[in-house]
């Protein structure tokens, strides 16, 4: 790869793992990431026909990117989803999916054809009716099914679990319980804030607070190594299969190793998840124009930290995150 064409930004954080949103419509209607009302649905035209997304995820794989994650709303319910995950596999990248699992039994055999090694997946509770009621869908029974084929394959398997105060706090212990016997790794994930999702700090559950519990409850909990470019810290409890770990984006963010960009399933590039502005991929490619500086200069411009806001709660703060879209549509 020529230097040139490396994403580096002003902080010499070199950008090599990206998040492709396929689709901005999801079978689930998590609280903390839909909002209520629902979200304007776009014209099917405003989306990057498969064609496009691999065309543009080539340029990103020239330009260093190492890693691809697809994500949604939900990426299992693109209709041409086989096709772009077969091809997207024939690049010399790591592939790998964010999935609520409802579709897992339908895909696994092309995950395993194409050699898809690892998978995380979005679990809210342990509680059958907690869980349904969090996603506003009757889908338990068979999310749970999923996993343990998923567990079954030996698929390396991330569980993500968004820590609600009041909702599903108690449950923390029941988390790290589960990795007993399943070789998961469970990530529980500080609130965060999005256009839509209701927000507040008093609703969010530290990592601090985690800690406090996990350390009450277990007398051995080892502090494994960090990953490089990890989002979370991570923990076994001695003898246990699988670990836990915490995702602390509000009380402890990651940001200085920071080496992600984001694509909307409209094809717009987001240099942070918590940008609001975002670069237009998608115009520049379908009017024959080279992509190549357009994502150079979003990644040039990209803040050090959190999208420049100085705070979650601060009126700067605020107006950044609520002009950026909902999770729904930027696929975590
Ligand atoms: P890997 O590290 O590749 O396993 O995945 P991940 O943890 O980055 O991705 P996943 O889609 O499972 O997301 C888990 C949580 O991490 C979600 O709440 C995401 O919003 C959050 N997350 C993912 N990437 C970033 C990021 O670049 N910045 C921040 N602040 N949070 C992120
Ligand atoms: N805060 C933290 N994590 C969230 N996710 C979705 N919305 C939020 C939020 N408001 C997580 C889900 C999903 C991942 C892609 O993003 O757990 O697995
Ligand atoms: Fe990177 Fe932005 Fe996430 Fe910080 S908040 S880790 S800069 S994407």
């Amino acid at each position: 790869m020529s230097e040139l064409k490396k994403i580096a930004d002003s902080f010499g954080r070199v950008h090599d793992y990206l998040r492709i949103s396929l689709t901005d419509r999801c079978n689930l209607r998590c609280t903390y990431c839909m909002p209520a009302e629902g979200i304007v649905l776009r014209e099917k035209s405003e989306f990057m026909t498969s064609e496009e997304i691999i065309e543009i995820a080539s340029t990103f794989v020239e330009m260093g990117v190492k890693k691809i994650r697809l994500t949604g709303g939900e990426p299992l319910i693109k209709k041409d989803i086989v096709n772009i995950l077969t091809r997207l596999s024939q690049l010399p990248i790591e592939l790998t999916l964010t999935t609520n699992a409802v579709l897992v039994d339908k895909y696994i055999d092309t995950f395993k054809n194409i050699g898809i090694k690892s998978l995380n997946v979005s679990l809210d509770s342990l509680k059958p009716e907690r869980m349904n009621a969090i996603s506003r869908r009757v889908y338990f029974d068979r999310i749970m099914a999923n996993i343990n084929l998923l567990i079954d394959s030996e698929m390396d398997i991330k569980l993500n679990v968004v820590l609600m105060k009041g909702i599903n706090d108690d449950e923390i212990l029941d988390f790290i319980e589960y990795t007993k016997v399943n070789k998961v790794d469970v990530r529980f994930i500080e609130f965060m804030p999005f256009s839509g999702n209701g927000w507040d700090r008093s609703k969010m559950v530290s990592l601090q607070e985690i800690i406090n519990v996990a350390n009450e409850q277990f007398m051995s909990i080892q502090k494994l190594e960090e990953k490089a470019n990890s989002t979370a810290r991570n923990y076994r409890v001695n003898g246990y299969a699988g670990t836990f770990g915490v995702i602390s984006t509000v009380t402890n963010p990651f940001c200085d190793s920071c080496n992600r960009i984001r694509l909307t399933a409209d094809g717009k590039l987001k240099n942070c998840l918590f940008s609001a502005d975002e670069s237009d991929l998608l115009t520049q490619l379908r009017t024959g124009k080279d992509i190549i500086p357009v994502i150079q200069s979003a990644v040039a411009s990209k803040k050090e930290k959190l999208a420049g806001m100085d705070s979650f709660e601060t009126e700067q703060g605020k107006e950044i995150f609520s002009r950026n879209r909902s999770m729904i549509s930027i696929g975590g």
